[in-house]
């Protein structure tokens, strides 16, 4: 592996160093070390940002296909601004501007997205497996931005790395998970990092909102907000997800957030130097009051700005096949 500050010279060399999977469709895809090399990658990549030219030719002449067939603010734009400054030339689909209106379906789009030799797709998704659909049917390599409820790799990565720059580490801290447990990607992902960095996870939401498989993901469940945050260092809020919703798991908004709206009183239960995370979009007033979300506690912008770095390392990591 060559040293970092190498590869970030403006005039270097790009010479990625690899991960042992071709695609990274799920935080299970990843070895500890690796997460740990994604994680130092990313901390390494940070300061390309704060450069006046925010620019390293890591990925030049490489093509990346950012195909989102879901909404998306901060990982859309997170992965372009890491191509761009990874120099990657960068290609951006969505579904309403492309094909798909028109009837194409996933597997027709990425094999035509594929007959133009593309070196990475990054793909979000309102289904699940719809990264292991596209991964099968490519040699590009491809990054999960999200597929459905299942997961959401990087969101759990940059989560981690905001984590550890705060706390120093992930072992032994206890991260409480609050919200819409039964519709969120984030969930999914962030219990199996947070799990294999040694984190003490629990998870509080509805009862109507539990996972059915809560117990094979190891975690402790409970309905009680003030049980949840008790001694947290970490307290991180989900989204309720209305657009997911084909029932109604609560009887309204306002009484979801007067049983499990993170407010200034809930958080004096977590610990002093307690963080608050959210991974956006928030519904301020439902999940979390606004006092919290910007307030002195929260680190919901950071883990926007990291998301940039995280993506940047797996961008660069990934590449690592391609140049061979
Ligand atoms: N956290 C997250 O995935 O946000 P976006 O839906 O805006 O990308």
């Amino acid at each position: 592996m060559p040293p970092i500050a190498d590869v970030l010279t403006p005039d270097g060399l790009a010479a990625p160093v690899g991960l042992r999977t071709k695609d990274l469709l799920s935080i299970g895809d990843l070895l500890p070390e690796e997460i740990y090399l994604i994680l130092d990658t990313a901390e390494a990549m940070k300061e390309v940002g704060t450069r006046s030219i925010k620019k390293v030719p890591a990925l030049r002449g490489r093509t990346v296909v950012n195909l989102f067939f879901e909404a998306s603010t901060r990982t859309r734009t997170s992965f372009e601004v890491a191509q761009k400054r990874l120099s990657a030339d960068t290609i951006n689909i969505a579904a309403s501007g492309s094909s798909v209106v028109k009837g194409e379906t996933l597997a027709d789009t990425v094999r035509n997205l594929e007959a133009m030799a593309p070196d990475i797709i990054v793909v979000r998704h309102q289904s699940a497996g719809a990264g292991h659909l596209v991964a099968r049917l490519c040699r590009a390599r491809v990054i999960n931005a999200g597929d459905g409820m299942h997961e959401h790799p990087t969101q759990a990565l940059l989560d981690a790395l905001t984590i550890r720059e705060r706390k120093g580490t992930i072992k032994g801290l206890k991260v409480s998970i609050i919200g819409d447990l039964l519709h969120s990607r984030v969930l999914r992902s962030n219990v199996q990092l947070l799990q294999v960095l040694g984190a003490d996870v629990s998870v509080c939401g509805p009862a109507t909102m539990m996972l059915p498989d809560m117990a094979r993901l190891g975690v402790r469940a409970t309905t009680s907000i003030d049980e949840a945050v008790e001694g947290a260092d970490v307290v991180m809020l989900l989204r309720i997800q209305l657009e997911r919703m084909s029932g109604y798991f609560f009887p309204s908004l306002r009484e979801y957030f007067q049983l499990f709206g993170m407010t200034p009183e809930r958080l004096r239960r977590a610990k002093p130097d307690a963080i608050i995370m959210h991974p956006g979009p928030m519904n301020r007033g439902v999940e979390i009051a606004s006092d919290v979300a910007d307030g002195p506690y929260s680190v919901i912008l950071e883990q926007v700005a990291n998301g940039v770095a995280v993506r940047m390392a797996v961008l660069y990591l990934l590449a690592d096949e391609l140049q061979s």
